[in-house]
């Protein structure tokens, strides 16, 4: 598909959604007046996480004192099924994140309840339902679908069914999800960022997040190299974050004091 055809593709997947009109105007704007915020002090963002990083083992045990346990290993059917449903889907989305830390920051939290943005497959919606059904938690993603690529239906394709009794899934842009999750969900145990990568998307979303977040709750953003967003953040709210590197990426994350 070229450019112009997935622009074109995405633009009527808006028109044809009233629901996402706040989400069109918004990007139209940020296109119009703000194209170079997706990247903003990125440079600097790079130098800091690159001399931060941890591996995703050390990650774990520095925050929870816990030691990592390779997905794979805990649960290699689910991952298997898994991974086999990501293959048939027929719309292309992103892979699969740090998966122990998410898993093991909903354990170590005992958690009952945790907010995600950002699901396409859905590994990370897994990550976090395969701890909380221990204890009959609940999920709430907000997630906005690839309507250059209908992909609405194909969202959330690797969690399994048997897992869904635990899952709210909010299918639009998070301005819009967060609200309404936030009213269902008022203190949360663990939140997971990985929708808009916009700077601004950031900077609205991790002040939402952080304040519903318990203390004593866990923080995941991912791809915070991608601006300094999640730097700046921390550095304001006088956070110590742990940086992952995971798979050329990097991943910040923290437990609320
Ligand atoms: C990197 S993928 C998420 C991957 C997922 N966490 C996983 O582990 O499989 C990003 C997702 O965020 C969604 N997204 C992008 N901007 C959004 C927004 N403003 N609000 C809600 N979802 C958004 C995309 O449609 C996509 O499904």
């Amino acid at each position: 598909m070229s450019e112009l055809q997935r622009v074109t593709k995405t633009f009527t997947g808006y028109l044809k959604r009233p629901d996402l009109y706040p989400e069109l105007g918004r990007k139209v704007i940020k296109n119009i007046f703000n194209r170079k915020s997706a990247f903003r002090g990125k440079e600097k963002t790079l130098a800091w996480a690159k001399s931060n990083a941890v591996s995703q083992e050390t990650a774990i045990a520095e925050l929870f004192g816990i030691e990592m346990k390779p997905f794979d290993l805990l649960f290699p059917e689910e991952l298997r099924t898994a991974k086999k449903r990501e293959a048939e889907c027929p719309v292309k989305m992103g892979g699969a994140g740090a998966l122990e830390l998410i898993y093991a920051a909903c354990e170590f939290t005992h958690a009952q309840s945790v907010v995600e943005t950002g699901v396409a497959y859905g590994w990370s919606s897994l990550a976090a339902l395969l701890s909380l059904q221990k204890r009959t938690g609940v999920l709430y993603s907000s997630d906005m679908p690839y309507l250059s690529q209908d992909g609405d239906r194909y969202v959330g394709s690797v969690v399994p069914e048997d897992l869904k009794s635990h899952w709210k899934l909010f299918r639009h842009a998070d301005k819009e999800s967060l609200p309404k999750i936030f009213v269902e969900a008022i203190s949360v145990d663990v939140v997971h960022y990985d929708s808009d990568k916009s700077y601004e998307g950031r900077a609205w979303a991790y002040v939402e997040l952080h304040r519903h977040l318990k203390k004593g709750g866990v923080f995941i953003s991912d791809d915070i190299g991608d601006n300094s967003a999640f730097q700046d953040f921390c550095e304001k709210e006088n956070i110590k974050p742990t940086i992952v590197d995971f798979e050329g990426k990097f991943v910040g994350a923290f437990v609320k004091s």
